[in-house]
């Protein structure tokens, strides 16, 4: 197992390109159930879950290659895919529980292959997270549902006669106490798109993923309208043809950058930025004297900024900040902003809307020196001067990539355990932390138990 070992206290300066974008590029994956033609996805960043969904789609019958980039600072490599088997219709219990992101081949599946058997994914370190909406929207479009040995069985009836059936285009509602959801949205729009008539999803998530996988889906003959409101319709089609397209840049890993630079004072451009959809962001960063700069270009979504800290305000002002659907603050960006924010000059209010138990980084950050005091959601955040370094971990991607970022600023050394939680989500964090400037070392725990016993 890796760790991470922080020195901290360097100022961090320098460019870099932004990635891929993980939470895009996963359904965009299973969208490939969808069509019997090639399928290309481009920028692909090579990543844990990448890989873990390269494993689970061979099983249901698609073959997969993958070229990396030859340039280590392009957004990713080039995925080629195919369906060659139209039988193997079952995600296993053994790769779901790795990934719920699997859950994204419920929907492609039913609605190519009529049949579905998925594992029902269990909690995860960031809360329950169950799939009742992504079920809910999926009956409405006429599929039988039921849960046999942890396994969803979807199945969509048969025609009269026993022919093959087909999902019915309906009008869904896929709003929960959370809001929407991400994945459920992608699921029922992916399924609609070879439904019988119109399918009109309210209360659809607006995410920026979402409006690239129906962009993708349109590119190959799907009719979506409406993506990235609340409401998006779908007219269904007969078939869906080859695709080859480029996804997204990562809004997450370009928001942890933005904070790598505001907690070391730095200077960081960077380019193929997703600003168009890190608006709430920006905004909260702003506000605590972060400067911001980025021309107008051509394609908001793929832009080049660059975020200063401010000299003449000198310290980073406290704010209020509460997670919320896009295009509010993502929650995905919580944590990394509350390192930040516990270098701040006074009290800053956090509140967590969308996973409200996702505060596994609050006990790990408070070993650093870090004043937090948590009543249910909010985290009161009262800055302190510094932090100071400490042996952390955390069992969540984005609560780990916060105690980098306060090891980036801390005194002295922070070890972060457990880093395969960051190479879920984030491509050689460590080296291109340390192309701006940091110093930062993975270190591999049983070779250097080997070498220094009783060090590791
Ligand atoms: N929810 C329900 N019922 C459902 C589905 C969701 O109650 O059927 C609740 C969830 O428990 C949560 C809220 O609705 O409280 C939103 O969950 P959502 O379904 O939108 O989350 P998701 O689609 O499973 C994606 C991202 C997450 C990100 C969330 C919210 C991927 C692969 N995952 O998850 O990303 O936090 O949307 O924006 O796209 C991450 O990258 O670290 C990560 C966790």
């Amino acid at each position: 197992m890796d760790r991470f070992d922080v020195r901290g206290g360097n100022r961090l300066s320098g460019r870099l390109t932004i990635k891929g974008s993980k939470n895009a590029a996963l359904p965009l994956m299973c969208a490939s159930l969808l069509t019997d033609e090639s399928f290309v996805l481009r920028d692909i960043p090579e990543l844990a879950d990448i890989a873990n969904m390269q494993r689970l789609l061979p099983e249901l019958g698609v073959e997969v290659a993958y070229d990396r980039a030859s340039d280590p600072e392009s957004p990713g490599g080039v995925l080629r895919m195919k369906v060659t088997d139209l039988t193997a219709s079952h995600a296993r219990y053994d790769v779901v529980r790795t990934m719920r992101a699997s859950i994204s081949v419920l929907g492609p599946l039913l609605a190519r292959r009529g049949y579905a058997r998925v594992s029902l994914p269990g909690g995860c370190a960031i809360g329950e997270r169950p799939v009742d909406i992504h079920l809910r929207g999926l009956a409405a479009l006429g599929a039988d549902i039921s849960l046999d040995g942890g396994d969803i069985i979807a199945r969509v009836p048969r025609a009269p006669g026993g022919k093959p059936g087909r999902l019915v285009g309906a009008r869904v509602f896929l709003g929960g106490p959370f809001g929407s959801t991400v994945l459920g949205t992608a699921n029922v729009m992916s399924a609609a798109t070879l439904a019988r008539g119109t399918t009109i999803i309210e209360s659809a998530a607006c995410e920026p993923e979402i409006v690239d996988l129906a962009n993708l889906l349109n590119a190959m003959g799907a009719k979506i309208t409406g993506q990235g409101s609340p409401r998006i319709i779908i007219e269904g089609v007969e078939s869906l043809g080859a695709a080859d397209h480029r996804v997204i840049p990562d809004r997450i890993e370009a928001g942890t950058f933005m904070c790598a630079a505001a907690i070391t004072g730095g200077d960081i451009t960077l380019d193929n930025c997703p600003v168009d959809a890190l608006m709430a962001h920006m905004d909260r960063l702003q506000h605590m004297g972060v400067v911001m700069q980025y021309e107008a270009s051509a394609d908001p979504m793929r832009a080049t900024c660059r975020i200063m800290f401010d000299s003449i305000a000198k310290v980073l002002q406290p704010i209020e900040v509460t997670t919320q659907p896009h295009p509010g603050f993502p929650t995905d960006l919580q944590a990394q902003l509350m390192a930040v924010l516990a270098l701040a000059d006074g009290n800053s209010v956090v509140t967590e809307r969308i996973f409200t138990e996702r505060f596994l980084h609050v006990a790990e950050l408070s070993r650093m020196g870090a004043k937090l005091y948590r009543q249910g959601s909010t985290v009161v955040v009262s800055g302190v001067r510094h932090l100071v370094g400490a042996p952390v971990m955390a069992s969540d991607l984005r609560a780990s990539a916060c105690l980098v970022l306060a090891g980036l600023a801390a005194k002295g050394t922070t070890v972060i355990n457990r880093v395969y939680h960051l190479d879920r989500g984030y491509e050689r964090m460590e080296e291109r932390l340390r192309t701006l400037g940091a110093e930062i070392e993975r270190v591999n725990e049983r070779e250097s138990a080997t070498l220094a016993p009783g060090v590791a």
